[in-house]
């Protein structure tokens, strides 16, 4: 691959790009673009009023939205872009809203990120309490959690192998949109999320969409301090690695290896960094991610997962390839002998 020649306008649109992600935050956390997305096409004004805006700001970021090309404008009325409806209707089933909010929170650890890179450690950002008594940012991430998995598990059971009567755990699974969807797909599957007591009112909010919903277990547990049930044919992981050091991710994945029965399999979904070949840049920016906000956590390559999993006495480990075509997560494999 040749290496990019960069012009000036190039790296002025890298430097500034911060302003259109934090315009769309700010279309998503003002109610905008909701609002848009369910009234349909609305003047500047029409809107400032109907959500308690100024307008001059209002009319400014319409036309922002406009210039990204998120929204239409004709005479003075604006509507968002084809497409973004759906995305960005809070409570639709293919919505990105949240998502949307969780990356808005991120923005203020990322603002420091050069002093991690200075210090190696996590940007100290104070949580800020919601009106619920939890954290303002947890239901933003856990349903961020679930926005993203409703994209990538649909027609991910038959690619796992996952078979009727077998016993799956979804280990950290959050609000449980994996065990749910992989258990609508496989009859008679029975399917256990574990996650931290916090996550269990979002897996049944996720859990009264399926159809199988009801079925699907909640184990409240710490993966650190309690036993994992089982034994399971088969163990997912997804999206847990990243979130802790080498020397957590090999107890982590030693413990989901005890939990499997002789034949069963591990699966690993994460994104796989590559760093002499990146494929998608994810990977990699994820990682600094994780630099701001945790202690010691980080995006791993192929190898690095393989060797949790050799060294917790699974074989045949492999790269099975991204998740989805184009997407930056990807799966990796490992069986118990
Ligand atoms: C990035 S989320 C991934 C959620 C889900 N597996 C997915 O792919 O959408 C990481 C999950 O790990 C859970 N988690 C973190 N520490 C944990 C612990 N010590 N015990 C159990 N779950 C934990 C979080 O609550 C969260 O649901």
């Amino acid at each position: 691959m040749s290496p990019k020649q960069w012009k000036p306008e190039d790296l002025s649109r890298l430097a500034s790009g911060f302003w259109a992600s934090a315009a769309l935050h700010a279309a998503v956390r003002t109610g905008l673009a909701a609002h848009l997305a369910q009234k349909g096409p609305a003047t500047a004004k029409q809107s400032a009023t109907a959500l308690g805006l100024d307008l001059r700001a209002t009319r400014m970021l319409l036309d922002a939205l406009h210039a990204l090309e998120l929204a239409m404008k004709q005479g003075d009325s604006y509507a968002l872009a084809p497409g973004l409806e759906a995305l960005l209707t809070p409570d639709d089933a293919h919505s990105l809203s949240n998502m949307v909010l969780h990356m808005a929170d991120l923005m203020p650890a990322w603002a420091e990120l050069a002093g991690s890179v200075q210090s190696g450690k996590p940007v100290d950002m104070p949580e800020e309490p919601g009106d619920n008594g939890e954290p303002a940012g947890r239901g933003h991430f856990y349903r961020a959690m679930r926005d993203i998995a409703r994209q990538q598990a649909p027609g991910l059971a038959a690619r796992l192998g996952l078979a009727s009567g077998q016993r799956l755990l979804d280990l950290a699974g959050g609000p449980g949109v994996y065990g749910l969807t992989f258990a609508g797909e496989t009859p008679s599957l029975a399917a256990t999320v574990f996650d931290l007591p916090g996550a269990q009112p979002y897996f049944h909010e996720e859990a009264a969409n399926h159809p199988r919903g009801g079925e699907v277990r909640f184990m409240a547990g710490d993966y650190q301090k309690d036993g994992l049930g089982g034994p399971y044919d088969v163990v997912w992981v997804s999206q847990v690695l990243h979130g802790e050091g080498p020397g957590e991710c090999r107890k982590l994945v030693a413990k989901a290896a005890a939990a499997l029965k002789p034949g069963g399999v591990l699966w690993v979904q994460e994104f796989v960094l590559d760093p002499e070949e990146p494929k998608h840049p994810w990977p990699a920016l994820f990682s600094l991610n994780m630099l701001i906000n945790t202690e010691d956590g980080q995006s791993y390559t192929a190898q690095e997962i393989c060797g949790f999993m050799q060294e917790a006495g699974l074989t045949g480990c492999a790269l099975d390839g991204p998740t989805r075509e184009g997407s930056p997560a990807a799966l990796v494999k490992g069986f118990k002998p």
